[in-house]
């Protein structure tokens, strides 16, 4: 990899993105080659918000190299409560770990943590901003099932705080993809990245309805209404249960198209879509494993 900090998949190129694609399913399909790879080697988790997914894989993900975790645990147990600033917290666990993952409920924290410390730093969600390492595994996902070129997806729910919309939308861009956004006028992509997309000529459509533009995607990727980032719950209390697919609603669709979802999921899918075909977001989840095998494998220097 080019980079040493996974801050924003602003700044993934193609080469990048399928060099960690490419070694992810190499270690699916022989994952005992890597089980001592990263022996003695250790990651640092500082989780500042919730997360079952994230945490759980990339401490999978370590384990499955032969390495182990540092755990920083919940907030409330840690000298965050003494008042201890990001900056000093990451310059202290820098010399615990080799590398460090943080998830932080403030914008910019990744980058911000990034510049005090030498390890590579990976961004596990910053707020409303980027989610970069779930970019990776969503897009194994989709070139699992769909294909990465030549793809028509469909991204609905919350767009404007949703961090996961944000990374992936960046990351398409170095694909032929025709990207469609379906929200609430109200949580529409926030304009600085449709200013982003706009300059990496990036062909977005934005829609109010998922109903017309249903029948020709290739991928719909739905998302929570994230109520934590409201300022005001009213605001949520009026898009909330917007944007709900069921087994009804896929009838319109096509029969090869994939349903992705990060999670978790409150009620934007409903239960009955998840024995059909079109269901792929426990898959995508267990994905995280082998992506972040692969992510940890190259910031390690795995190949050196
Ligand atoms: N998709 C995701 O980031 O899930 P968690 O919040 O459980 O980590």
């Amino acid at each position: 990899m080019r980079q040493d900090h996974i801050i924003s998949a602003k700044h993934l190129s193609r080469e990048d993105i399928e060099a960690v694609l490419d070694r992810a399913s190499t270690i699916a399909d022989d994952p005992a080659a890597y089980s001592q790879r990263h022996a003695g080697s250790l990651l640092g988790l500082m989780f500042y918000e919730p997360s079952t997914r994230t945490k759980m894989s990339f401490s999978a993900a370590m384990k499955r190299l032969g390495g182990d975790i540092v755990d920083m645990g919940p907030v409330e147990y840690s000298s965050v409560q003494k008042g201890e600033s990001l900056a000093d917290t990451v310059r202290v666990v820098e010399g615990y770990a080799d590398a460090l993952v943080l998830r932080h409920p403030s914008e910019g924290s990744a980058k911000m943590a990034g510049e005090f410390v030498d390890i590579p730093l990976i961004n596990a969600g910053d707020g409303a901003g980027q989610h970069p390492t779930q970019t990776l595994l969503d897009l194994y996902t989709i070139r699992e099932n769909a294909g990465l070129d030549d793809l028509t997806i469909g991204i609905m729910g919350d767009l404007k705080y949703g961090r996961t919309v944000h990374s992936m939308a960046y990351a398409l861009t170095n694909f032929e993809t025709s990207q469609h956004f379906i929200s609430p006028e109200s949580l529409k992509l926030p304009r600085n990245v449709r200013y982003d997309l706009h300059e990496a000529g990036s062909s977005i459509k934005e829609h109010t309805e998922l109903e017309a533009i249903l029948p020709s995607l290739d991928v719909l990727y739905v998302t929570r209404i994230q109520k934590e980032r409201f300022p005001d719950e009213n605001e949520y209390r009026e898009v909330a249960g917007e944007y709900q697919i069921d087994t009804d609603t896929l009838e319109a669709a096509s029969d090869d198209l994939t349903v992705m979802h990060p999670l978790p999921r409150v009620d934007e899918i409903a239960h009955d879509v998840d024995k059909t075909d079109h269901a792929k977001y426990f898959q995508q989840a267990h994905n995280g494993v082998p992506v972040r095998m692969a992510l940890l494998d190259l910031l390690l220097g795995g190949d050196q």
